[in-house]
């Protein structure tokens, strides 16, 4: 619901472009034909307008080009909107161990920026689209509850905490109606290549070493994207103002099992499977309690392997999109995170 008590109709959806925000926008054309949507994105290295291309003249989507660290273009994109989707943000958290100028400047500065123009406008609903990383390492045979304080250990996951931080101030000042949300990994179409999972089936099909770091005995909660999808929109409607939601499926899975099952689904050999130096701070496990919202009716709908097999057949399908996004600067990144790692690589 908005201001006015109705379903939003006029959506600005932020960082639009890239992984999660391409699919959910393309869920909510599909799921709502009475909804529009202003996509605000900056394009950086991990927006490609290639994952909406599909859009180019549908009446109900409009694209804006911008920063949402930039109040006055993110004024304008707040005109007429009665919900804000801020999925914008730089994500990836080896990039914050180079340096996370850019993590800041957007997590945290940008989503300030984007809660005050919505405060001003009286834009309705806005969902910050947060991780579980904000929890930290999880113990085994616990699982993050909301309520549990948080514990973020990588530049990426501070950022993040710090957004958060900003919409509960917003809420408890100013009564914005902001509801955070908290995912595990996703996996699904049109994740860039320097995710693992992307990662693994792009190396493998270019028969190229899976880079698995440490001893890859490291857990993550999986989540498909469209499952993900679902459950922002359920919160868009019957979401409570003021309110934290984890949103995992409970697959959880060690690292190095990921790696196998992609080269499983690709008939490639498991002995393209590296071991190398591992992530600084690498957190060893996230795991996530979602009863609050499953007692909204949500459930994913998807089961790890079959979400893993969609994805991988993605990737064998749309080889274009991939080779695309690893040519050009992704070589570089590349190089820097990999060379050392696994002998003068350039992955490009
Ligand atoms: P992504 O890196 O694929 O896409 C990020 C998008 O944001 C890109 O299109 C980029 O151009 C845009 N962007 C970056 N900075 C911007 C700025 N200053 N102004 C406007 N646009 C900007 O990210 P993703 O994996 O789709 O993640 C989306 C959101 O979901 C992020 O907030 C992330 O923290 C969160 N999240 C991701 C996952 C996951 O597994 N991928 C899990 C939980 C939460
Ligand atoms: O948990 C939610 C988070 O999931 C999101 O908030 C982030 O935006 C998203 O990038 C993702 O973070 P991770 O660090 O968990 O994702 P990544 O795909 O980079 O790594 C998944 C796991 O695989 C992690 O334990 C690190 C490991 N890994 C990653 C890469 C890139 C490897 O072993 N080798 C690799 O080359």
């Amino acid at each position: 619901m908005n201001g006015s008590g109705l379903p939003p109709r006029r959506l600005l959806v932020t960082g639009g472009c890239g992984f999660i925000g391409s699919n959910f926008i393309h869920f909510l054309l599909r799921e709502h034909p009475d909804v529009a949507v202003v996509n605000l994105d900056k394009l950086t290295y991990a927006g490609n307008p290639d994952n909406l291309r599909d859009l180019e003249g549908d009446s109900r989507y409009r694209f804006i080009r911008g920063d949402i660290a930039d109040a006055d273009v993110v004024e304008q994109a707040m005109v007429g909107v009665d919900a804000v989707v801020n999925f914008a943000a730089e994500t990836h958290v080896d990039r914050s161990l180079f340096g996370a100028d850019d993590f800041i400047r957007t997590d945290v500065h940008g989503t300030y920026v984007l809660l005050r123009a919505a405060q001003v406008a009286g834009a309705g609903r806005f969902i910050q689209v947060s991780t579980d990383e904000v929890y930290g390492d999880v113990p085994p045979g616990k699982r993050s509850r909301e309520s549990d304080p948080l514990h973020p250990r990588s530049p990426y996951a501070a950022s993040k905490a710090g957004g958060e931080m900003q919409c509960i101030a917003f809420w408890e000042t100013y009564r914005l109606p902001v509801i955070i949300t908290r995912a595990s990994n996703n996996v699904g179409p049109r994740q860039h290549p320097e995710k693992a999972v992307p990662l693994f089936v792009t190396n493998a099909l270019r028969g190229e070493p899976l880079p698995v770091y440490g001893d890859g005995r490291q857990r993550r909660d999986w989540l498909y994207v469209e499952d993900h999808c679902r459950a922002l929109d359920l919160l868009l409607r019957r979401g409570e103002p003021g309110e934290v939601y984890n949103i995992g499926a409970d697959n959880e899975r060690e690292n190095v099992e990921v790696a196998a099952l992609v080269l499983r689904e690709l008939e490639k050999p498991l002995g393209l499977i590296r071991h190398v130096e591992d992530r600084p701070g690498h957190d060893r496990r996230y795991a996530l309690d979602s009863s609050k919202l499953r007692a909204l009716s949500w459930a994913p709908r998807h089961g790890f392997e079959e979400a893993l097999r969609a994805t991988v057949r993605w990737y064998v399908e749309n080889e274009w999109w991939w080779r695309r996004v690893r040519e050009g600067d992704f070589a570089r990144f590349y190089a820097a995170q990999y060379g050392h790692r696994l002998g003068g690589a350039t992955g490009g």
